[in-house]
């Protein structure tokens, strides 16, 4: 029988819709089995400042369909020091924690697993619109953001038409396509530039876009993430190689706002009861996962270690379509 008899909840990094939805079902299956559950503000540096209280089952009412988190979150440099980590585990220590659930991507779970190292038993729960955290098919807030950004390209589509141009749209993923991908499919984009797959303007591009326009396409949706570079020279590229006027749109924060989709709220209940589940047995070290159509559990070391290869199948059949 485990010990555990109050346990943290934080949220870190950038936020993701759905990151409610995990704190609600993680603060109700905490006290539902009689633990303890605190919420710690603005992620690990809350943890740090001992910015901590105690949450009853009524605080997390009416947060479900909330984006944003209403923990707040933050990228806490500070946590890295010898000096912050000691702080963190003091604050611990006061509160009497003996398990904390990290909702965040890979660099919160790295924070956790040094938590875990010094003792703190520590589950993470994936929350990032990048989708993008290799130890998992999915994360928290993918669903919302995808969805955003196609809404936001559905309109710009009907100026894009009206005005016979070419829209060069980026969405958000510094180093990862994901959001590219599936946005760029669902809004049948012309192509998608992803940072996982090198490309050529000529090739990939131009040659695209006259081949299309011979067909009878008058107007061109190219969708880029973030990671592959400014979009305004993409389109400035377009403009001077095709003749086609070019306009470049960055969607930017908004695709992390917005009230979470099914999905995202289902995940992310599911996920926050499955950490409290595992912190309660004492279990630590851990991340909750989404593999193969099941919520499963993995080592933070072995999860950090994996790797997730971006889905060039995926990638060909949306360049096949496009034409
Ligand atoms: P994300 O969790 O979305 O990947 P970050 O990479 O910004 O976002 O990480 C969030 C926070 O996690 C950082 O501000 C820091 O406090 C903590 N963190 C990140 N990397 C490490 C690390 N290598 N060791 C300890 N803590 C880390
Ligand atoms: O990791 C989520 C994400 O939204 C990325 O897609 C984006 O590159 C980054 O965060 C932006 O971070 P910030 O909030 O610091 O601008």
């Amino acid at each position: 029988m485990s010990n555990v008899t109050a346990i943290g909840v934080l949220t870190s990094g950038g936020d993701a819709p759905g990151m409610n939805a995990a704190v609600r079902a993680v603060v109700r299956t905490a006290i539902a089995m009689g633990i303890k559950c605190y919420g710690i503000r603005r992620g690990y540096n809350g943890l740090i400042e001992g910015d901590i209280f105690e949450m009853s089952i009524r605080d997390v009412s009416d947060i479900i369909h909330r984006g944003g988190t209403v923990l707040y979150t933050a990228r806490s440099p500070m946590f890295k020091t010898e000096e912050g980590m000691k702080m963190a585990m003091d604050n611990c220590k006061k509160f009497g924690i003996n398990g904390i659930v990290v909702i965040g991507g890979d660099g919160s779970y790295r924070g956790a697993r040094d938590l875990s190292l010094r003792g703190i038993p520590c589950v993470g729960i994936p929350g990032t619109i990048d989708n993008d955290i290799t130890s998992t098919d999915y994360t928290i807030g993918f669903d919302t953001a995808m969805n955003t950004a196609m809404h936001m390209v559905d309109k710009l589509r009907d100026t894009t038409q009206s005005h016979e141009r070419c829209s060069v749209v980026e969405v958000m993923g510094r180093h990862a396509g994901w959001l590219a991908l599936e946005a760029g499919i669902a809004v049948g984009a012309t192509a998608i530039l992803v940072p996982e797959v090198e490309y050529d303007i000529d090739r990939d591009i131009v040659l695209k876009i006259n081949d299309t326009q011979r067909s009878g396409k008058k107007h061109f949706i190219i969708v880029v993430a973030e990671g592959v570079g400014e979009v305004s020279k993409v389109a400035k590229q377009i403009e001077e190689k095709t003749g086609i006027e070019s306009r470049a749109t960055v969607l930017g924060h908004v695709q992390r706002g917005g009230s979470p989709t099914v999905r995202d709220r289902e995940m992310a209940s599911c996920m926050g009861n499955y950490a409290v589940k595992l912190l309660s047995q004492g279990i630590g070290n851990r991340v909750v996962s989404y593999r193969s159509g099941k919520i499963v559990d993995f080592d933070i070391f072995e999860a950090l270690n994996m790797t997730k290869p971006f889905d060039v199948a995926k990638y060909e059949t949306a360049n096949t379509i496009s034409i």
